[in-house]
């Protein structure tokens, strides 16, 4: 544990795509610094099998709210159950997001709008309905989960450099617009991260290995160091960190490690 227990004591947490993969590792990492977490996503089975797991590893409540972020109406019932049953609001993370390899002369309309619609317009979503409950009177701290495909490009990504190009655009612009409420807007981009959906995704079979060899240091990230980062960045320890997504990827793409292997 890097950081006192006590980090986040008395805060309340909102973690979209909490489930499962790296967002299930940031509210575990929330959990055992003490706040209390609601996890977001589509499956409400798998979100209260996760739930239930968070809160015996820590001992701090954990609130299954499922909803789809591409719909506002749920995404409101979910953050009104959070304030119902939490009573706060203080860190919103932004982390469902939709993926696959796709070339771009072979993607639809409805499979470029999908992700889209998940990872930026989703983001945006949350966002504004947190605003509207809690964040405009009370302040917090939102983190928007990026990636770096897009600093370069990155092929068979259209679709995701796009949504999340966006979701860094709406990092900077609330980040601009909410500061003076209180307001803290950052974002994170993890590099490629072990035993994950989106590793399992786009460097299925032995690609992870090959692109492991060519990222500066060495290898994937895990999951806890992602988490770690996602700590700093919705807690004071980071109270000038405004407006800016932070990379979290052990070089990769410095070294230009599309996924093109
Ligand atoms: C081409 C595809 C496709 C594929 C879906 N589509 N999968 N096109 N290749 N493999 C198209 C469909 O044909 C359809 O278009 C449109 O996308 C919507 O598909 P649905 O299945 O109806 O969408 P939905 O049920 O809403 O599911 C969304 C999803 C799905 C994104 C398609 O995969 C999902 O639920 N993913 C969530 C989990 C996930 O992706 N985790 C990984 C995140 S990793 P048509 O035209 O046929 O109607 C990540 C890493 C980033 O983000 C960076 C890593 C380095
Ligand atoms: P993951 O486990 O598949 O996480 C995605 C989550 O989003 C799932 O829990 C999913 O839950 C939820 N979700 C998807 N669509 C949703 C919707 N419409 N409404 C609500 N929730 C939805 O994948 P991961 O690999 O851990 O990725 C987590 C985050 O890190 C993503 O933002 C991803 O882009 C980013 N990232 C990952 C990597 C990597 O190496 N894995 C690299 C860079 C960036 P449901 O299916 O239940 O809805």
């Amino acid at each position: 544990m890097h950081f006192r227990p006590d980090l986040l004591a008395g805060k309340t947490a909102f973690v979209t795509g909490g489930g499962s993969g790296i967002c299930k590792g940031i509210a575990h990492a929330l959990l055992a610094h003490g706040a209390t977490v609601a996890i977001a996503g589509r499956k409400a089975d798998r979100l209260e099998v996760a739930a239930r797991e968070l809160e015996a590893g820590s001992g701090q409540r954990c609130l299954a709210t499922p909803c789809d972020v591409r719909e506002p109406d749920t995404v409101e019932a979910a953050l009104d159950r959070t304030l119902t049953e939490l009573g706060r609001l203080d860190i919103v993370v932004n982390g469902a997001a939709g993926n696959f390899l796709a070339p771009a002369s072979q993607l639809s309309s409805n499979g470029f709008r999908t992700v889209l619609a998940i990872d930026a317009l989703g983001t945006f979503n949350v966002c504004r309905a947190a605003f509207d409950r809690w964040l405009r009177d009370h302040g917090g701290a939102i983190l928007n989960v990026s990636a770096t495909l897009h600093y370069g490009a990155t092929p068979l990504q259209i679709h995701a450099s796009a949504a999340k190009a966006a979701v860094d655009a709406i990092t900077r612009s609330l980040a601009l617009e909410w500061g003076r409420l209180g307001i803290r807007v950052n974002g994170l981009a993890p590099g490629p991260i072990a035993d994950t959906e989106g590793m399992a995704r786009l460097a299925p079979g032995d690609v992870a290995e090959k692109l492991a060899a060519r990222i500066p240091l060495g290898r994937c990230g895990r999951i806890d160091e992602v988490a770690t980062l996602a700590l700093f960045l919705v807690s004071d320890a980071s109270s000038l960190v405004h407006g800016t997504t932070v990379v979290a990827d052990g070089g990769a793409w410095l070294a230009g490690t599309s996924l093109d292997l």
